[in-house]
């Protein structure tokens, strides 16, 4: 079986223009009525499991998205309660053809920046109904455990799935609430990512509704060229129904530190140092810190307002710093050592000397962090423009 990347699915600005500008004009040549009635007609005699939804109040949330900045209506949102609702969705728009013009755009938890997971009068398939597959944890049998999940599920529910087998996946983003399917269409990048690579190296196998909404298994072996399109392919060659996400022994607990460098070659020759010796760290990152309208103190607060560390007056003189961000993770009884061993590591460091910050935290504190800090923020009457300041960073890979 061939597959090939295909138009059907998203949507880039300027392309969506130029098509709604040919529909547009198609409709005043043709017949007016057979662009506005006809293919919400045919839709609605698809048989689903779930719904499609023409709401004005569906259709005004799926033209939304985190970054707010771009706005397309759709002209439905498929409510998937099976994976067939998606097939026979995405079939029935392969066999109008190419006139019909009709796009779509699978939609994870919508926390895309330019509207990725829009689509202008297309229809928008909201993955996260999708909950056809109970999470699936499997400990024996295969070289290594992994746990199978439905293509909308959350970052975050995984990781208290794997938890209760004492598991957990390998590679994070920094932020939990977002979708499988979300992060493997773009890579999925966090500071476990030196070590283990980004999370679309960190699947087995997955299963796809293709763009002629046929349903296939795809891994290394088997459609190969369909599994390395999906993975990082930016929704465009493909639905991601399910994941299967590779999984390793949890940690209890998390040694988590930043240093600040005001000079930037310090700041990546102490990273490059740190990738380069095995076992060090088990998370190594790096923001870039402006110190604008009191973002610097946002950064103190939201690390840990208890630490007595928080006291030290630094001053930034108004320069851009860089942090180098670290994490160690251990279990309560191996607590010296891993003190001892980090002690070590940092006496090699070339930070600023007064702003060592550590704690210690639990295993889901410490990858739960920043949606912790998005509520600290959001309470304080924050900005999302805030948030994603405070997540400009140089990653560690
Ligand atoms: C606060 C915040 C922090 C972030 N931190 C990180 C980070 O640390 N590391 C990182 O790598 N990224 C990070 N991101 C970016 C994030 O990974 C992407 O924006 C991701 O696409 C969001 O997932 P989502 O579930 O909201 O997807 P959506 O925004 O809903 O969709 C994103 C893209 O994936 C497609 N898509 C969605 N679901 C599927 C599916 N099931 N099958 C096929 N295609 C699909 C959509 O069509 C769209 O093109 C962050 C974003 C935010 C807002
Ligand atoms: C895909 O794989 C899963 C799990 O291995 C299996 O249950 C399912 O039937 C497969 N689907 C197809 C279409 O082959
Ligand atoms: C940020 O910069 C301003 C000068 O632009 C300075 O007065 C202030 O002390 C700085 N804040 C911190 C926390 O360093």
């Amino acid at each position: 079986m061939k597959h090939h990347p295909i138009s059907l699915f998203g949507q880039h600005n300027i392309f969506f223009l130029k098509f709604f500008i040919i529909l547009f004009l198609s409709c005043i040549a043709t017949r007016f009525n057979f662009c506005l009635s006809n293919i919400p007609s045919s839709l609605k005699t698809l048989p689903l499991v779930g719904h499609l939804s023409f709401d004005e109040l569906s259709l005004t949330k799926a033209s939304r998205d985190f970054g707010n900045r771009y706005q397309y209506h759709p002209m439905a949102i498929l409510y998937p309660n099976s994976v067939s609702d998606i097939a026979n969705t995405i079939k029935h728009i392969w066999n109008m053809g190419h006139s019909s013009h009709l796009t779509v755009a699978a939609r994870g938890h919508g926390h895309s920046l330019s509207g990725q997971a829009q689509t202008h009068g297309g229809i928008v398939i909201n993955m996260e109904s999708l909950k056809v597959y109970e999470m699936n944890v499997d400990v024996i049998g295969n070289d290594s455990p992994y746990i199978d999940v439905s293509g909308g599920e959350l970052w975050i529910n995984i990781l208290h799935e794997s938890l209760r087998y004492g598991l957990t996946p390998r590679s994070w983003t920094d932020y939990l609430h977002l979708t499988v399917g979300g992060t493997l269409s773009n890579a999925g990048v966090s500071g476990q990512a030196f070590k283990h690579g980004p999370q679309i190296s960190n699947v087995q196998q997955l299963e796809i509704v293709t763009g002629t909404g046929e349903v296939v298994n795809c891994s290394k072996d088997q459609n190969g060229e369909l599994f390395h399109s999906v993975l990082g392919g930016l929704g465009q060659f493909g639905i991601i129904t399910r994941a299967r996400i590779l999984l390793e022994p949890a940690p209890s607990m998390v040694k988590w530190i930043r240093v600040l460098y005001s000079d930037f070659t310090a700041f990546t020759n102490d990273q490059e140092r740190l990738i380069s010796e095995e076992n060090a760290f088990d998370y190594i990152e790096g923001f870039v810190i402006i110190n604008r309208t009191g973002l610097l103190n946002n950064w103190r607060s939201s690390f840990n307002p208890q630490d007595p560390l928080q006291a030290t007056h630094f001053k930034s003189d108004g320069k851009t710093l860089f942090c180098l961000e670290l994490a160690k993770y251990f279990n309560f009884q191996e607590m010296d050592i891993v003190n001892q061993e980090v002690e070590r590591h940092l006496s090699h460091l070339n930070y600023i000397q007064s702003t060592l910050f550590q704690t210690e935290v639990t295993y889901v504190e410490f990858l739960d962090r920043v949606h912790v800090s998005e509520i600290k923020l959001r309470s304080k009457g924050g900005t999302i423009e805030h948030l994603l300041l405070f997540q400009m960073k140089i990653f560690s890979t």
